[in-house]
């Protein structure tokens, strides 16, 4: 029998949801008394939190194992328990106890059951848990009692689109809503705790529908006018979106709704008809551009930001081409870029035309290329324009904080002001990831 663990640490790979499970099992660990590790390196117990989006991702997790057991055996401490946790727990399941030996397997929908899963592992049962149970999890997780001024809130999980290169449907499980009340109970709490800023999250967080207290259906839209009005919450976002939720009342809160950032991150992946088909993305380049452009009437200063993948199967350069057209026609203010990884078990995985490794790797150099162009050009246009920069931490110099402008640009200011405040702000530089901010002076009234 194993000792029972009374550290834990727990390390998020990918993407913000993640990063949202990772907290509500760091929580869920600490309402079992027991204590955060300072890192990974000294915790009797590691949890980690995986992704599966791409390869290169899911490989990490393998690397990082052995990486701490060797760590722990060159410092001649007891062998971590280790947890997988996440979308290769998922989507792997008993295959990684056989390759790597951890002791306990919990999917991204039975994290709730983690303590009972560690359990087990002590008492030398199998620990596996990867069902998909629609939002069990939340209603066994701990209340939330500790925020920073930015805090995420997931409202939506799983997705039904059935991209072809994605993995997401098969480890995240069918798209499903989180009840209006317990949304806005956790928000409240969140608030409560510390939080000035929400970022709403979900794999198709613009499908997110549900009934509001009075029983009337709503969609995002409803649901961020409701939230506006919570007291003490100044800003809301939300991501991820697909172009085809970007319902008319979602795209008025834009202009209607004070507190909902001027941002939107709204993938397109591909720029040309014929990829887009293969992705059975579900819009075409056209109907994308259009939607832009109605979003942009609601709402004129958005940020936009996307996704994009390169060398998906059969992609050829004059399709690639179009993908850099289209970016030129949206000018991203920010955006995420890879090469296409074969997802075992996705169809796009045994197309026939895999592209090759080379021009991957050149097709992606120019997109990010074109992107990094746009992002700078995005910062410098802001320059001279006056906001108010949420301080989410102080930065490197004596009396420097950092924080986030309406449009998500990290900005570093000089300022008295303390975490969590809102200042006013005039941008007056900008680089390529940050702008500097000056704060604005107050005249005596
Ligand atoms: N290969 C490369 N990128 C992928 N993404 C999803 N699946 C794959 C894949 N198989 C990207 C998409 C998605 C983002 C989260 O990850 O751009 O929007
Ligand atoms: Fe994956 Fe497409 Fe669903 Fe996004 S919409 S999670 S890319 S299948």
């Amino acid at each position: 029998m194993k000792s029972a663990p009374k550290t834990f640490h727990v390390k998020s790979f990918g993407c913000q949801m993640n990063v949202y499970d990772g907290e509500r099992m760091a929580e869920l660990m600490a309402a079992q008394g027991m204590s955060a590790a300072g890192t990974a390196d000294d915790a009797d117990l590691i949890v980690l939190n995986t992704c599966h989006i791409r390869e290169k991702a899911t490989e990490k997790v393998y690397s990082d194992i052995g990486r701490l057991r060797k760590v722990a055996r060159a410092a001649g401490r007891d062998t971590p328990m280790i947890a997988v946790a996440g979308c290769v727990a998922q989507a792997e399941g008993a295959e990684i106890v056989a390759r790597a030996k951890v002791d306990v397997v919990v999917g991204p929908q039975s994290y709730h059951r983690l303590p009972a899963l560690v359990a087990d592992a002590v008492a030398g049962r199998p620990a596996l848990d990867t069902e998909l149970p629609a939002l069990a999890k939340f209603g066994a997780l701990p209340a939330r009692r500790r925020a920073g001024p930015s805090a995420f809130l997931t409202v939506q999980e799983g997705c039904d689109k059935f991209c072809t290169y994605c993995v997401v449907p098969y480890t995240r499980g069918a798209e499903i809503s989180r009840p209006w009340t317990a949304i806005v109970d956790e928000a409240r709490a969140l608030v409560d705790a510390g939080a000035r800023e929400i970022t709403l999250l979900g794999q198709n967080v613009n499908a997110w529908a549900g009934e509001d207290e009075a029983g009337r259906t709503r969609g995002l839209g409803g649901l961020i006018r409701a939230l506006d009005r919570l007291p003490g919450l100044a800003r809301i976002r939300y991501t991820t979106s697909h172009p085809n939720d970007m319902a008319q009342d979602l795209i008025d809160a834009h202009r209607d709704v004070e507190g909902l950032m001027p941002f939107l991150h709204l993938p397109v992946q591909a720029g040309s008809d014929r990829v887009l088909r293969a992705m059975n993305r579900h819009h075409t380049r056209d109907g994308y551009l259009r939607l832009i452009d109605r979003v942009r009437a609601a709402r004129p200063d958005i940020a936009l930001s996307g996704d994009f993948i390169v060398g998906f199967p059969g992609e050829s350069e004059a399709e690639f081409a179009e993908t850099l057209s289209l970016v030129d026609t949206v000018g991203y203010a920010q955006a995420f870029s890879f090469k296409y990884s074969p997802r075992p078990g996705t169809p796009a995985a045994d197309l026939a035309g895999q592209v090759a490794p080379e021009a991957m790797d050149d097709r992606l150099q120019r997109l990010q290329a074109a992107l990094g162009r746009d992002q700078i050009a995005f910062n410098r246009a802001s320059v001279g324009r006056r906001c108010a920069v949420l301080v989410e931490r102080p930065g490197k110099l004596p009396g420097q904080m950092l924080g986030k402008s309406p449009w998500l640009q990290s900005v570093h200011l000089m300022t008295d002001a303390s975490v969590s405040d809102l200042v006013e702000v005039d941008l007056v530089s900008a680089g390529p990831v940050s702008m500097a901010g000056i704060e604005r002076v107050r005249r005596a009234a």
